[in-house]
């Protein structure tokens, strides 16, 4: 496996776990934008999106992806990248293979329940991040060369799924 993998998909779908466990799997680099994000800021995205908002954060999520796009092996994404038709561009024009990690809503607002860390779940009501997932949700799967889906797996099971896609 010698290709970029860009893992996408909602806040909670296990990008993270995956992602890293994919790249010990496969013996590849892997970053994720997220902790990229707050390498290149020197603040975590919480104070980040509390002093700036979020729309000075989804420019700052750009020129991280640009630039660490540049590197090769596994990328795991914030859940919100697809946003941006920049983004999406940047995405679909670079030679990485994306793995849309789909999660129902139900799992996702389980498995975020204790979450303190994510700015947004604290700024938008139940309806306001029903209304995100939705948008996102058709935004990911066109973006996607394949989808997984994770509901109720455990990520060495989703691992597994990823590696027989090559
Ligand atoms: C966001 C998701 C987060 C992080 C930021 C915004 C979003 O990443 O980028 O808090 O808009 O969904 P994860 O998907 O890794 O939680």
């Amino acid at each position: 496996m010698t290709n970029t993998i860009i893992l996408i998909g909602f806040m909670g779908a296990g990008k993270t776990t995956v992602g890293q466990q994919l790249a010990k799997e496969t013996k590849q680099q892997f970053l994720d934008l997220d902790d990229e994000f707050v390498k290149e800021t020197g603040t975590s995205i919480k104070s980040f999106m509390a002093d700036n908002g979020e729309k000075a954060f989804r420019t700052m999520e750009t020129k991280v992806l640009e630039d660490r796009l540049q590197n090769s092996g596994v990328i795991s994404t914030g859940g919100g990248i697809v946003e941006s038709d920049i983004n999406r561009e940047i995405i679909a024009k670079s030679d990485a293979t994306v793995i849309f990690l789909q999660a129902d809503l139900a799992t996702v607002i389980s498995r975020l329940a204790t979450d303190t860390e994510r700015p947004l779940l604290r700024q938008l009501s139940m309806k306001q991040l029903m209304d995100r997932w939705a948008l996102r949700e058709p935004l990911y799967s066109s973006l996607a060369d394949s989808t997984i889906q994770t509901n109720g797996k455990r990520p060495e099971k989703i691992v597994q799924e990823v590696i027989k896609l090559f």
